[in-house]
């Protein structure tokens, strides 16, 4: 199966994304915790040199939590502030506004220097499509929140949502579009949805899902489906048939219906009933095991 993105959208975005750099002090860049590098696109490093960074590892209680911490611990290592959270429900989101001025602390000297007081910090939102970042300026930004309009000096029809006196943030978030250098980051990216799944084969992402599945967690398999230790050791189909028996998934005649139980299996690990599970090691993670 190939992954791919379309060369049209992506030049649309990266113009899009560079007008609004020019505009901000900090990017605030959404990844998915459960493939925090298939779901960014470095290249973002170099469009925001110079701008201070945060990355929220969103969807965090879709990942392993230990996992989860390895990512943390990696990004920092970096120089990027990071943060778990979970957009949705607010979950880790109050951690934010002093995470801000932390990685803004050397542009608020700056100003202070200057005699510069009260300029508020402006941010950007960004990420890959499907990462959460409507749902993370909705949460994050509340109904408390006022709209500012047109102001001058502002380019033309840019809004900014005034969080406090000390922060405001763009309202439309940078999209970026994913990096599919190897098949491995289209694969992950297919698995958490972030693809159209009327491109896909289903199957083949099931199979590969099952095949990683009962390397890394294979008790999500067994206390989900009820899988055998013979079906978790062939593999392959014999995973699939497991779930088949397990959730009924037969057409007539008894006849296996992979299709249903590739999309079931699919829509078990997407919505966290498989439990937290994290596709991507981190590579400090991988030194370490
Ligand atoms: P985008 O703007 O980056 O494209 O993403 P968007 O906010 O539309 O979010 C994409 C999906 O991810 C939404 O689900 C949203 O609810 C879900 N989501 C966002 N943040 C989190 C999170 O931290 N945890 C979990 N579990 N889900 C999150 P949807 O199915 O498209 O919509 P809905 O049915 O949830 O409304």
């Amino acid at each position: 199966m190939v992954y791919q993105w379309y060369p049209g959208h992506m030049t649309k975005a990266r113009r899009a994304m560079q007008e609004d750099i020019k505009l901000i002090d900090l990017i605030i860049e959404l990844v998915d915790a459960r493939c925090p590098l298939s779901s960014r696109n470095p290249d973002i490093d170099g469009m925001g040199k110079n701008k201070s960074r945060l990355i929220l590892l969103n969807k965090s209680d879709l990942a392993d939590p230990a996992a989860n911490r390895r990512w943390c611990a990696y990004f920092e290592s970096l120089g990027f502030g990071v943060l778990e959270i979970n957009a949705k429900s607010g979950a880790g989101m109050k951690a934010i506004q002093g995470k801000v001025q932390e990685v803004c602390r050397e542009k608020l000297e700056r100003d202070r220097r200057r005699g510069i007081l009260n300029r508020p910090v402006r941010a950007m939102v960004a990420g890959i499509p499907n990462v959460g970042k409507s749902t993370f300026i909705n949460s994050f930004a509340g109904k408390a929140c006022t709209k500012t309009g047109n102001k001058p000096g502002v380019t033309k029809g840019k809004q900014w949502i005034r969080l406090n006196k000390g922060l405001e943030l763009l309202d439309t978030p940078g999209i970026l579009w994913p990096k599919f250098e190897d098949q491995a980051v289209g694969l992950r990216l297919a698995l958490i949805g972030s693809m159209n799944d009327e491109i896909l084969n289903k199957e083949e992402l099931a199979l590969s899902l099952t095949g990683f599945l009962k390397d890394r967690y294979p008790a999500a398999l067994t206390e989900r489906y009820g899988m055998s230790d013979a079906a978790l050791a062939e593999g392959g189909l014999a995973v699939l048939n497991a779930v088949c028996d397990s959730r009924k998934c037969y057409k007539k005649g008894q006849e296996a219906d992979y299709e249903r139980a590739s999309s079931l299996l699919l829509e078990d690990f997407r919505s966290g009933r498989l439990g937290r599970i994290t596709l991507e090691t981190c590579p400090e993670g991988e030194k370490q095991a």
